[in-house]
């Protein structure tokens, strides 16, 4: 029989409460976020439903979108045992400098209508773990704004080629005089892909006041008081607004861009150049033929052609063909640190993410990016550790496959 005694109240009064004094609610719902699902159910809480489909949507039926996020549900990893992982190195080179974890932040467009600090958030969190951050054309904060408030975090500026090629040229010569040191060149927006959910929401660029985004504004009272005493939103680099995403993309980026642009694009930037949008085995080879530093394997996360094919399984042909040429990164449906392990398991260089740090943009800021780093930081450490790997070269094709549909 145990002995009993009254407690002592130093011993009762750390167990009262959570445990997270000084932390704000905000700060406490992140953490109870076990998963970038879970953030994601934060962010559409915290955003008018048109702000949460533009971020989370696809074009059309989401054919592609949905496909390559379940791509990554189809790996199936062969994890090796009694291997020392106490330690693990998760870092690795991108473009020829160190990246601390072994993805980088995409470019994506409109960011400050998910989050009123938008690109300098992201940015922020970037810089402190070490990893690239790519800044989108149509981004919300401009090249030299956002190089002033993150003068240490990699920057990648990202490139849509304007009709009026004077205005790329002017881009590309701010972006190399503000410290970007790669130009990530996107090439699978010809047009702009059609989203139902953004005609369906009436979401234009600038958002209108309608009766029911006055009806939304009693719902997200915190959002709308953000947008409207903040910096008015627009893109940072363009002056043109009206009409959805797509259209603007139709309107003014040009559809005749051709892979003879390349050597244009050699003569007015100096650094890596990095081809996002491949989708294709042929056009992987033209590039890396070309010469071009790195292609991404992306379908701009499902948000451009419908029943596209899925880059994940595009990879480990695309790297056994030119993988000895030019890096090959992936991106499109991450959603777990497990899925980058696949892919570099498949052979990648690394991986892009898009919507997950989005989500966490809408869900918190800076605080809701941190936490989703964090969250994918530990996926990618456990399930290496669990793998049997302890560095990013120890990764490789006899740890992982796709099961078959
Ligand atoms: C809301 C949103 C905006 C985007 N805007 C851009 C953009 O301006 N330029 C670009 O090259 N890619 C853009 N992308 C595509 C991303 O760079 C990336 O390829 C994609 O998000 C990867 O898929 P994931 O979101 O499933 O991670 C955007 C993606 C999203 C979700």
């Amino acid at each position: 029989m145990a002995t009993r005694r009254l407690p002592r109240p130093s011993e009762v009064l750390p167990l009262i409460g959570s445990g997270d004094h000084g932390k704000s609610r905000l700060q406490r719902k992140l953490e109870r976020c076990a998963s970038i699902s879970d953030v994601r159910e934060l962010a559409r809480k915290a955003t008018p439903k048109a702000v949460f489909d533009y971020t989370d949507g696809g074009s059309m039926s989401e054919s592609t979108l949905d496909r390559s996020r379940d791509a990554y549900r189809r790996v199936e990893f062969t994890p090796r045992v009694l291997r020392n992982v106490a330690e693990v190195d998760v870092s690795t080179s991108f473009l020829g400098q160190l990246n601390a974890l072994p993805f980088a932040f995409a470019p994506t467009g409109f960011t400050r209508m998910m989050h009123h600090v938008g690109e300098p958030a992201v940015a922020a969190v970037a810089q402190k773990a070490g990893i690239a951050y790519g800044l989108s054309t149509l981004g919300t904060t401009s090249i030299e704004a956002l190089a002033t408030a993150s003068p240490d975090v990699r920057r990648w500026f990202q490139l849509y080629v304007s009709r009026d090629r004077t205005q790329a040229e002017d881009l590309m010569r701010r972006a190399r005089d503000n410290g970007y040191d790669s130009l990530i060149l996107t090439v699978d927006t010809a047009v702009g892909g059609i989203r139902w959910r953004e005609v369906r929401n009436g979401l234009t660029i600038p958002p209108h006041l309608t009766l029911n985004t006055l009806l939304d504004m009693s719902r997200h009272p915190r959002w709308w008081a953000n947008v409207l005493t903040t910096e008015p939103l627009s893109f940072a680099s363009l002056d043109s607004t009206g009409g959805t995403v797509g259209d603007l993309l139709t309107r003014v980026f040009d559809p005749g861009v051709t892979v003879e642009d390349i050597a244009w694009i050699r003569e007015n930037w100096n650094g890596p150049i990095m081809v996002k949008g491949v989708q294709s085995l042929a056009d992987s080879q033209i590039l890396a033929d070309l010469g071009v530093e790195a292609i991404v394997l992306s379908n701009h996360g499902g948000r451009q052609i419908d029943s596209g094919n899925v880059p994940l399984e595009l990879l480990p042909g695309v790297v056994d063909a030119v993988g000895n040429q030019t890096e090959v990164y992936v991106d499109g449906g991450i959603m777990r640190g497990s899925d980058i392990v696949a892919a570099l398991s498949f052979g990648a260089t690394g991986t892009l993410v898009g919507r997950a740090y989005l989500y966490g943009l809408m869900a918190g800021g800076q605080d809701g990016v941190q936490r989703v780093l964090d969250i994918l930081t530990k996926e990618i450490k456990v399930t290496m550790q669990l793998l049997g790997a302890n560095s990013i070269d120890q990764l490789d094709r006899s740890m992982v496959r796709l099961r078959p549909y």
